[in-house]
């Protein structure tokens, strides 16, 4: 039977245990980090930082800011709005893709496990390279697309209309902050991300395709009508169930493969 194992570089080496919490501390956390720097040739090690919970705030985001602040300043990781609306600091936390800013210490039982979002490359420690799905991004056009003619004001748009792209409860595809937890939790996308487009960038393609407003539909669709951009989603669910906006993206893609079906039996 074939053996399967990580190259050697790849193991995930147990780390250093830094107890940062002091003595007095009443209420302590261990934060255990994946580490890993590419200007030394270390295999990448999980770190483990024993914190006084009262020195720092109530989310994994303010944990790993105390931890860099006044422990370690080494520590390399994204994160800008602290509001969950940025998208920078999604991470792997508890076994799940989440945004660090707006998951709170107290959810995690035990140790707080936090590794950077699966499947994509480390540029270093929880910081993914998202080289590749910007490009995908791009790849999509995702700008409004007219050939009619400008109005002399905006274009306008009726509220129903607007409201395919917001949702009636905010959650519609407009509302996606681009953070690739979705992408980066489906495993189609895990395997064929170099051809898939994954749940992501599908969702923002039915973004621009369901707004009354643009007219590249057909081509659009066109664009989409292919083996691994589009057809490689299997219906998984792995994406909206990990979406820390609530967000629908399966739902989406849904949506375009219905209007490609319908389009081909008209
Ligand atoms: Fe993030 Fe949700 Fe948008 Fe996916 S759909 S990129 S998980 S906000
Ligand atoms: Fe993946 Fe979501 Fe489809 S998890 S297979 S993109 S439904
Ligand atoms: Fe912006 Fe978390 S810091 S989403």
């Amino acid at each position: 039977m074939a053996q399967f194992t990580l190259p050697k570089n790849s193991k995930v080496k147990k780390g250093n245990d830094i107890d940062a919490a002091g003595a007095g501390a009443k209420r302590m956390k261990t934060v255990r980090i994946y580490r890993w720097n590419p200007d030394d040739s270390e295999n990448p090690r999980l770190d483990s930082y024993t914190i006084d919970l009262d020195k720092c705030g109530p989310m994994v985001l303010d944990a790993l800011i105390h931890i860099k602040n006044d422990v370690d300043s080494t520590l390399t990781f994204r994160r800008s709005c602290r509001e969950g609306i940025c998208g920078s600091c999604a991470m792997n936390i508890d076994g799940t893709n989440t945004l660090a800013c707006t998951k709170a210490l107290d959810d995690v039982k035990g140790d707080v496990k936090i590794t950077p979002l699966p499947h994509m490359p480390v540029v270093k420690d929880l910081v993914p390279d998202l080289t590749h799905v910007y490009a995908q991004y791009e790849a999509i056009e995702p700008w409004m697309k007219t050939d009619s003619t400008p109005p002399a004001r905006e274009r306008l748009q009726a509220p129903d209309d607007a409201d395919v792209l917001n949702g009636h409860d905010g959650r519609g595809p407009a509302a996606c902050i681009l953070c690739f937890c979705c992408s980066t939790s489906c495993p189609s996308y895990w395997w064929n991300g170099d051809r898939f487009l994954g749940p992501a960038i599908l969702m923002q393609a039915w973004r621009w395709i369901s707004d009354t407003r643009d007219e590249a539909k057909g081509e659009r669709l066109d664009q989409l009508e292919d083996p691994f951009r589009l057809y490689r989603c299997h219906t998984i669910m792995n994406c909206t169930k990990t979406c820390p906006k609530g967000l629908n993206p399966a739902q989406s893609i849904g949506e375009i493969k219905k209007l490609l079906a319908t389009r081909k039996q008209g």
